[in-house]
């Protein structure tokens, strides 16, 4: 009796389902009414008394399993059938949604690529800095009233001071740290200040800071520097004018006006009906500054200038509200799909 319960064990076991037929080929040859655990069960009946228990239950443990194999085999065939009746290959495919590039990103590129023209190599550096590459070494004294200018964000107050920048002039102090003149860059990069948030301020914007230090570098370099810049950006058109200012790094300094490109200087509610739009601020490098950084100001001068991505591209797409850039707003930056 044991042999033959051995015997249909084995042939479970070794038995693959290879075609769905062969589900109900299974169910008839083992478990069916003259399958083959049936006919143990007949046999049963000549098996002395005192073996009968334990042949029972061997046949019975195999009548289990061939029925659990029975289910397995089922469930396996509805589970790949199931998947095929969802496949129907005459269905269009899915939609794939393209992105677009930010418009801050569409400005800082084509900004970029005017300087990038003349000759301007494109500098990066850290968003935390200390305190001496974004004030000490730009003549930011100690306690100076200029250093509340920036609204700093401070992350170690202190002699060790460190902060998320206020500006990339901090790059370019570490460009000029790091190498000899000629030097001839620009910085693009995120910067932080301490801001209410409004349709007019941000607590992070972004700018580009150009720096240009030879022999014999003129204000007058500067002026037609910009004046390129402008012309590139706005239009042939395109007059600006310099008014003075201050700013502890360049002496003397100037903050640049662009002929407004909206109405064409004739004024309207967004120059404020001067005709005149204020787009960066520029001077010449404070000798203080070139010293600092290991350059010899007598025989070396050089231009610096600052604008904001922001301020550009609210000119250039007319977006008055800052926090439009920020809000990864869709409806918004839909629109900026064919400016590519
Ligand atoms: N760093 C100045 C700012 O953030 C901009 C600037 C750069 C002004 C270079 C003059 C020269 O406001």
């Amino acid at each position: 009796m044991n042999e033959q319960i051995q015997n249909i064990e084995n042939q479970l076991s070794s038995y693959e389902f290879k075609a769905s037929e062969d589900i109900e080929k299974f169910r008839i040859q083992f478990l069916g009414s003259k399958g083959l655990i049936k006919g143990l069960y007949a046999l049963l009946r000549d098996v002395p008394n005192d073996k009968k228990k334990s042949s029972g239950q061997l046949i019975n443990a195999l009548k289990q399993k061939a029925e659990s194999m029975l289910d397995a085999a089922k469930k396996n065939q509805t589970t790949s059938s199931s998947k095929k009746t969802h496949e129907d290959l005459t269905k269009p495919a899915p939609e794939v949604k393209l992105g677009s590039h930010h418009p801050l990103s569409i400005i800082r590129r084509e900004i970029v690529d005017v300087f990038r023209k003349i000759g301007f190599s494109i500098s990066e550096g850290p968003e935390i800095e200390d305190d001496w590459h974004n004030f000490s070494a730009l003549n930011f004294p100690p306690e100076h009233p200029a250093r509340d200018m920036q609204d700093t964000f401070f992350i170690e107050k202190g002699a060790n001071e460190i902060a998320l920048r206020t500006h990339t002039s901090s790059v370019q102090v570490r460009v000029m740290e790091g190498s000899t003149p000629p030097i001839r860059t620009i910085s693009p990069g995120r910067v932080y200040r301490n801001e209410a948030i409004s349709a007019r301020a941000h607590c992070f914007f972004h700018q580009i800071e150009g720096l240009y230090i030879d022999e014999d570098v003129s204000f007058a370099d500067l002026k037609q520097t910009l004046l390129f810049f402008a012309q590139e950006v706005f239009g042939s058109k395109a007059k600006i004018r310099l008014r003075p200012s201050y700013f502890p790094f360049t002496e003397p300094s100037a903050e640049v006006d662009v002929s407004c490109t909206i109405c064409n200087s004739k004024g309207c509610n967004v120059c404020k009906y001067t005709g005149w739009l204020e787009i960066l601020g520029c001077g010449m490098v404070d000798p203080n500054v070139l010293e600092a950084s290991g350059i010899d100001s007598k025989k070396y001068s050089g231009f610096a200038f600052g604008m904001g991505v922001e301020r550009i591209a609210q000119l250039k797409f007319k977006v008055n509200d800052l926090r439009m850039y920020s809000e990864n707003d869709l409806r918004f930056l839909n629109q900026f799909k064919s400016t590519l």
